[in-house]
């Protein structure tokens, strides 16, 4: 289909040898009699793209038979325009469960939603889906298969095969591109993906939980709130008039900057190389002004500025020319940030200074080692020139991108906050460490999230009202900004794809949308909703650099969180379970985990509800309480004291959409109650005398 992005070949490396492997493994989902025709299209696919998607088998355009019936093939459907998307969850085959899994992988894959759609990928420069068309396929004809009694086991995208289990056990356990120690790093899993047996599945891409950019739009809408409350004293019932936020990116999770600037209030400036993604943004109403003069863009910035008016300006250039420009003409700029995909910076998602997108494309296929060099270079000149911009007073903070991570391996070690190596942090703070980490994730706040499978407005729009019912906005500045969000949610016009919704929300708050939400199901008022979260979020994910960055007892190489929690999920009977290696920080920096519930308007339901999405959130607590921070502490406390009263949520219902707030936990009352260890707390001028005699 013409206009739609096509990924940048990744790198063919493999020997001859390792070659015939990677064609044999593709040619293992395909019947004998294809195998003369299917395997020179295969190593044409890898020699090419470093990569077996397997193109062939992605579905074709929807035709209609004599009959006047579309033309379908296990599920697997694209329009007349080869766009597959979310369709009403009534068309699909299959148990409940299975057809809203469904729902969610093709959204995932919508020419509207994904990056690359051909490739599989959805964001993030490299998130797929699933590694190739036939493991698509395979999926969705297991998926229609299934019954309440069995467990799809998908290993990297591929359908390991459907095992019997039973009605509370999840329908999918889903890994993706997890590896052994040794082998766990960037290069050894390029072979392994050449070879097919290894998908980088980002978060919600390979864990089928994507909701398009508005799933990030509420996040970076936070970090910018409280970037200015914490850098610039902003009081919390202002907003960021006459700021100026400056940035780059606006790919599948970037593109979300511009518009939580306009809903925060702020002007900013977004530095993006590729003219498409721009106009992407600009057609969803998610970009004001775009502009390739830079003296074009800070007039206007000026000029907004002064009006205390939000304004979002795309500015088609590189991001290192846009801060060259700040620093010769003296630009004030309050906070500023990048979000360029340096966790894949060698794989494309980063272009250097001086190129343009097509010419830095050319030059991976033609010459990765300059291409290498070049990046390197471009990053070296970038980090200099936002020091000078912090010397004048611009806060600046890495967005989880692995951007100061990728600085340091370009040989500027005077970034890292030890100077030695990067396991203490950087000089500048993640918007994790310093901003989502101590004031949403260690509280239990994270980003909550559920899609209306009947993709009815209407039913988003019941959904909306009923988790507003669900928090009190004057309970604490966290559940007032929430609440804003929710009540502007529709007239900011978040959706792109299925109808689905973000919103930031602590255990408590998760606990009792879902019930609310179940009970309207059930009540027969919407249709069936899959609840889940981004893995980004208080419990899902082990990343030093990103998720746990403010967790300093040295447990922040460890990822045993995030295995215990998905593993909790599991065992409580979420619909989907999934856990994949690297995330947005890059393979072996993250172990990242998700789920995904179907409520279906049931008592058992209700009760995986109470007892998973509870855990879901409390597990990391425990672990951020461990580790001595303040809020999970305090959070952890409330939650002991809850327990051992005995508290509950009772008379859920969402008729009146009201909701008693004051219990802490959502026990169910024949539950026995829970309790999280607690450090004490150690005397720290005792230890400083005792280790140093002092
Ligand atoms: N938004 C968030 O809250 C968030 C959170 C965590 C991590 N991230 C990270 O942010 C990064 C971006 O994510 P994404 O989904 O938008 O990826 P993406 O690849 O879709 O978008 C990145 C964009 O940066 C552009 N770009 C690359 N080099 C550039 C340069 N030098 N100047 C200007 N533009 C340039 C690319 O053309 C691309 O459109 C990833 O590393 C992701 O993991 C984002």
């Amino acid at each position: 289909m013409p206009g739609i992005r096509r990924a940048p070949g990744r790198g063919y490396t493999l020997s001859p040898r390792q070659t015939v492997l990677a064609l044999k493994n593709a040619l293992r989902y395909v019947p004998p009699a294809l195998h003369e025709a299917t395997a020179p299209e295969f190593l044409a696919e890898l020699r090419e793209r470093g990569r077996i998607y397997g193109y062939r088998f992605r579905p074709q355009p929807e035709t209609t038979t004599h009959a006047g019936d579309r033309a379908r093939d296990a599920g697997a459907w694209a329009d007349g325009d080869g766009n597959i998307k979310a369709r009403p969850i009534d068309e699909y085959g299959g148990i409940l469960e299975a057809r809203a899994l469904q729902l969610n992988i093709d959204n995932n894959l919508d020419f509207a939603v994904a990056l690359y759609p051909y490739e599989l990928v959805t964001y993030g420069e490299t998130g797929q889906v699933f590694q190739n068309w036939m493991q698509y396929r395979l999926v969705k004809q297991y998926l229609e298969q299934m019954t309440e009694t069995q467990t799809l086991v998908v290993a990297s995208g591929h359908p390991v095969g459907l095992f019997p289990t039973h009605r509370d056990a999840p329908r999918v356990i889903n890994t993706n591109g997890l590896m052994v120690g040794e082998f766990d790093n960037p290069a050894d899993f390029h072979e392994a993906a050449q070879l097919g047996v290894a998908n980088y599945g980002q978060m919600t891409a390979g864990g089928w939980m994507y909701i398009g950019p508005q799933g990030i739009v509420h996040g970076t809408y936070l970090t910018l709130l409280n970037a200015g409350r914490l850098y610039l004293g902003i009081p919390p019932d202002h907003d960021l008039a006459g700021v100026l936020y400056v940035s780059s990116g606006m790919g599948g999770m970037s593109g979300a900057q511009p518009k939580a600037a306009d809903i925060a209030g702020a002007v900013s400036i977004v530095a993006e190389v590729d003219l498409s993604r721009i106009e992407t943004r600009r057609e969803q109403g998610w970009v004001q002004r775009v502009t390739s003069d830079l003296g074009q863009a800070f007039s206007w910035a000026a000029a907004a500025r002064a009006a205390r008016n939000s304004l979002s300006v795309a500015y088609h250039g590189n991001v290192v020319d846009l801060w060259q420009y700040a620093v010769d003409h003296d630009a004030r700029i309050e906070l500023a940030s990048d979000q360029t995909s340096c966790h894949a910076a060698y794989e494309g998602g980063y272009v250097p200074q001086g190129l343009g997108f097509e010419a830095a494309r050319a030059l991976l296929v033609a010459d990765p080692g300059e291409f290498r060099r070049l990046v390197d270079k471009s990053l070296r000149t970038q980090i200099e020139l936002i020091g000078k911009m912090a010397a004048r007073g611009t806060h600046f903070w890495d967005y989880g991108n692995s951007f100061l991570k990728a600085v340091f391996e370009a040989g500027v070690y005077e970034v890292a906050a030890n100077g030695a190596d990067t396991k203490e942090g950087f000089v500048y703070p993640s918007y994790v460490e310093h901003i989502m980490g101590p004031l949403c994730f260690d509280r239990g706040y994270g980003p909550f999230r559920w899609v209306c499978c009947s993709l009815d407005p209407a039913d988003l729009a019941a959904t909306d009202a009923a988790a507003m019912g669900c928090i009190d906005p004057d309970r604490c500045w966290q559940d007032r900004d929430n609440f804003n969000w929710v009540r502007d949610a529709e007239k900011n016009r978040l959706v792109v794809g299925s109808q689905a919704r973000i919103l930031y929300s602590d255990a408590e708050g998760r606990v009792h949308i879902a019930l609310a939400f179940n009970d309207l199901v059930r009540r027969g008022k919407i249709g069936p909703v899959v609840i889940g979260r981004d893995h980004h979020d208080v419990s899902g994910t082990d990343s030093p650099y990103r998720e746990t960055s403010n967790i300093r007892d040295g447990s922040n190489v460890m990822a045993d969180m995030a295995f215990h929690c998905w593993a909790g999920n599991a065992a409580r009977g979420m619909t989907l379970v999934v856990a994949s290696n690297g995330g947005g920080v890059g393979i072996g920096r993250a172990i990242n985990t998700g789920f995904g519930l179907v409520l279906d308007g049931s008592e058992r339901v209700d009760a995986i509800i109470r007892s998973a999405v509870e855990w879901d959130v409390m597990g990391g607590v425990a672990r951020r309480a461990w580790a001595r921070n303040e809020g999970a502490l305090e959070t952890a406390a409330a939650w002991n004291a809850a327990q051992a009263a005995g508290d509950s949520a009772s008379g859920v219902s969402a008729a009146g959409g009201e909701f008693p707030r004051g219990a802490a936990s959502a026990r169910a009352a024949a539950q026995a109650p829970g309790h999280i260890t607690l450090p004490h707390p150690v005397d720290d001028e005792l230890l400083e005398e005792i280790a140093h005699g002092e």
